[in-house]
């Protein structure tokens, strides 16, 4: 928390002017949320003040201007039905718009001869985060093969930054492990078993911080390709046994083939019932 602002000044005649203080010169609001630019002031002067709210822009906009709780005029279309004014001061926003975000400077003044007080309060508004979620390529990679890219995706939320984490412990820009600038994108460059771990992402800005939940990545030893294959594909493998098998007799009966008459005969050979030899392959 920051300290609080008094701003306060006396007249050259030594008339005591307004004493306005700001607990916090920030405040963080959410989309569609509401935000207390919260001030009060000290005054000598039992009248009512008149406050000014004005949003600092090239041209500065009058957000509202009352005398005590009581809005002066029409409000600008922006603001009507948003807007509260507290007897100390302080200005409610509600239902905030991005466009609400901005620097706002705010004078209470009592009468026509004392100093007014005068502060200012920056309004940052943020639309909240939804959860994000890793999108990956392929969720299991063979050792030593190309690069994986993980990328930490999500719906809404404005102002984001991003933090990634393997096996719940905070990541930063490796060698083997390259964040993109805005770290959105998490590259593993020359994937190693040692890579084979739960990774996931935090997305965080002035109004949220969530974390997506945790990928697995598979990685696969070179080695283990084989095995992979030969307990995967064994009925695979079984069958082109057979099938290999099958050919290589059929092939020595190539050369005789040549006569028209055996060729019919070479249709037939193709079944294995033909060659009962080659079921001891099992
Ligand atoms: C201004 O207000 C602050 C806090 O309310 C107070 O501590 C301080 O004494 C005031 N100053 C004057 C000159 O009244
Ligand atoms: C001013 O009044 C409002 C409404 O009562 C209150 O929420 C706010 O905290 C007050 N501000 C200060 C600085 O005391
Ligand atoms: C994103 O924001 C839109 C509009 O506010 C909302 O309709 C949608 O449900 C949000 N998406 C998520 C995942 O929260
Ligand atoms: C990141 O993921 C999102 C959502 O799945 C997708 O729309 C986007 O194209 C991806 N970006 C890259 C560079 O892969
Ligand atoms: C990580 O390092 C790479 C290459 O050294 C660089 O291009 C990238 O901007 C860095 N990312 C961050 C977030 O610092
Ligand atoms: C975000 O949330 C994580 C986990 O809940 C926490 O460790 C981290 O400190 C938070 N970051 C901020 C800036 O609040």
């Amino acid at each position: 928390h920051l300290p609080p602002v008094s701003l306060l000044c006396f007249s050259a005649g030594g008339v005591l002017a307004v004493n306005m203080t700001i607990p916090n010169t920030l405040i963080r609001g959410t989309l569609g949320g509401e935000a207390l630019l919260s001030v009060r002031y000290n005054s000598f002067s039992l009248d009512l003040p008149v406050i000014k709210w004005q949003l600092k822009r090239e041209k500065s906009v009058t957000v509202v201007q009352s005398i005590g709780t009581d809005i002066i005029g029409t409000l600008r279309p922006e603001y009507r039905d948003r807007i509260l004014v507290f007897e100390n001061g302080t200005l409610l926003l509600h239902n905030l718009r991005i466009s609400d975000d901005g620097t706002y400077d705010v004078e209470i003044s009592i009468t026509d001869d004392t100093f007014t007080g005068e502060g200012s309060i920056t309004l940052t508004v943020d639309e909240s985060i939804s959860r994000p979620y890793i999108h990956m390529e392929a969720s299991s990679v063979l050792e030593l093969s190309e690069n994986v890219v993980l990328n930490c995706s999500h719906e809404n939320g404005t102002r984001t930054t991003y933090r990634w984490f393997k096996g719940g412990k905070p990541l930063t820009n490796m060698t083997r492990f390259v964040l993109s600038p805005d770290q959105k994108f998490l590259t593993i460059t020359r994937v190693l078993m040692g890579d084979d771990d739960t990774y996931s992402c935090a997305v965080e800005n002035p109004v949220g911080n969530v974390t997506s939940l945790p990928i697995r990545l598979t990685v696969y030893r070179r080695s283990s390709l084989y095995i992979i294959l030969s307990t995967g594909g064994i009925f695979l493998l079984i069958t082109l046994v057979t099938v290999c098998a099958c050919w290589t007799p059929s092939k020595k009966k190539r050369h005789p083939a040549r006569k028209p008459l055996t060729r019919l005969y070479d249709h037939a050979d193709l079944s294995p019932i033909n060659h009962t030899g080659t079921v001891s392959s099992y």
